[in-house]
């Protein structure tokens, strides 16, 4: 299946690159450097060999045994992205990110963060290539993942407040691209997901991709066929891409995406794109957004920091509507009730942003084929998020 992007940057009618003049040539340096860099051989054995040494990868595919007992009538593997270094998928792309600026000559490298995963990521990274680090953090995202911002502080990095707006992810980022803007010539911009003007959404996808990649391969290895349906949570979209891809010509293989429904979608406060959304341009590309009437972005509700964010990825919108991947939602409350079912039955503490998968699939096991192969990506683990948890049973 081709998805794109196409020479403008298009997955489809999404996607492009909307952004001030100023940003142009930086992007193309960006684009162009990661066109050559794809075909170089010794930095794609740099990159190989950094996963393999730094991050840990492969990380493991896990048959949850304990957790069908309770779902019933299917098979359950998860993808264990929060055994990578720093305890996320975000790895992948920071180190790709990390690489990819020091071939272009930049000193330093920024980020924004929601979750804190991300800035985590990207400040190991940078102390591991000896890089000046700035991480943008919304204050309620701080309060919410106060252990990530310790982290980042611990990894030599600065964590800049971000005190507009809604005090989170998408604050975050308007303040990551006004640093961009100013530095651009020194410093380059560590996206941390599939989101953003061109070539952002292919550069994150590229590197994520790695997840599916070795997904395939486990599971045929283990199971000795493909998996029916994948699942993974959806917030700009990076850990979702990164497993459905390798995937996408696999006509067998069905997808689901699920996005942090909030308090549930009638109530409004939710991070549901696709469920309240329309189209629009947000951060430099066209995709769905939370939006009014008159194109003000709409603030948003998730109880995880990392699915709390008004846009999706655009080549989410243009596989949505492909009808190749589905988009469902889980609310605050499905996620928790995952979260400690998982804890119990496996032994895992997942972050709760793939809780949200879990949570769904949950709701969603007795309506699916009995038998049928699951394969969840568990984009995380769940240390940054115990206070929060535990509050919420004191609540
Ligand atoms: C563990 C984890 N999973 C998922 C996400 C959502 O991001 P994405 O949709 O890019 O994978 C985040 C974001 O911070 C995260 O920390």
């Amino acid at each position: 299946m081709r998805t794109g992007p196409d020479d403008r940057g298009r997955y489809g009618a999404y996607g492009g690159r909307f952004v001030p003049e100023t940003l142009m040539a930086p992007l193309q340096e960006l684009e162009e450097a990661h066109a050559s860099c794809r075909r170089d051989p010794a930095f794609q054995a740099e990159l190989n060999a950094t996963l393999r040494d730094f991050v840990g990868r492969p990380t493991p595919l896990t048959h949850a045994a304990r957790l069908e007992e309770q779902l019933g009538r299917i098979r359950i593997h998860l993808k264990r992205e929060d055994l990578a270094h720093t305890g996320a998928h975000k790895i992948n792309n920071t180190v790709g990110q990390g690489l990819l600026a020091r071939w272009m000559g930049k000193r330093r490298v920024i980020a924004e963060t929601g979750a804190g995963q991300h800035g985590v990521a990207t400040a190991t990274v940078a102390a591991r290539l000896g890089m000046d680090c700035a991480v943008y953090m919304g204050e309620d995202d701080m309060a919410r993942q106060a252990p990530n911002v310790l982290r980042m502080r611990l990894l030599g990095a600065e964590v800049v407040p971000v005190s507009s707006g809604t005090r989170t992810l998408k604050d975050a980022i308007n303040e990551a691209m006004r640093d961009w803007v100013t530095n651009c010539r020194t410093t380059h911009y560590v996206l941390g997901s599939a989101l953003g003007a061109h070539p952002y959404p292919a550069i994150v996808r590229d590197f994520q991709s790695v997840i599916g990649r070795e997904a395939r391969a486990q599971y045929l290895a283990a199971v000795g066929s493909l998996p029916d349906l994948l699942v993974a949570c959806v917030g700009g979209g990076s850990n979702s891409l990164g497993l459905f891809h390798p995937f996408l010509d696999d006509a067998g293989v069905e997808m689901v995406g699920v996005e942090a429904g909030g308090l549930g979608i009638g109530s409004g406060r939710h991070a549901a794109r696709f469920s309240g959304g329309s189209p629009g341009v947000l951060h430099g590309t066209f995709t769905y957004v939370l939006q009014d009437g008159d194109g003000n972005i709409r603030g948003t509700h998730s109880i995880s920091a990392g699915l709390d964010y008004p846009a999706v990825g655009p080549e989410h919108a243009f596989l949505r509507e492909q009808g190749r991947v589905r988009y469902e939602i889980a609310t605050d409350a499905e996620a928790l009730g995952a979260f400690h079912l998982l804890a119990r039955t496996e032994g895992i503490l997942a972050a709760l942003e793939p809780a949200h998968a879990l949570g769904w699939l949950r709701r969603a096991a007795p309506g699916l084929r009995e038998g049928s192969r699951v394969l969840v990506n568990l984009s995380g683990r769940g240390d940054k998020d115990v206070d929060q948890v535990l509050a919420q049973e004191e609540a």
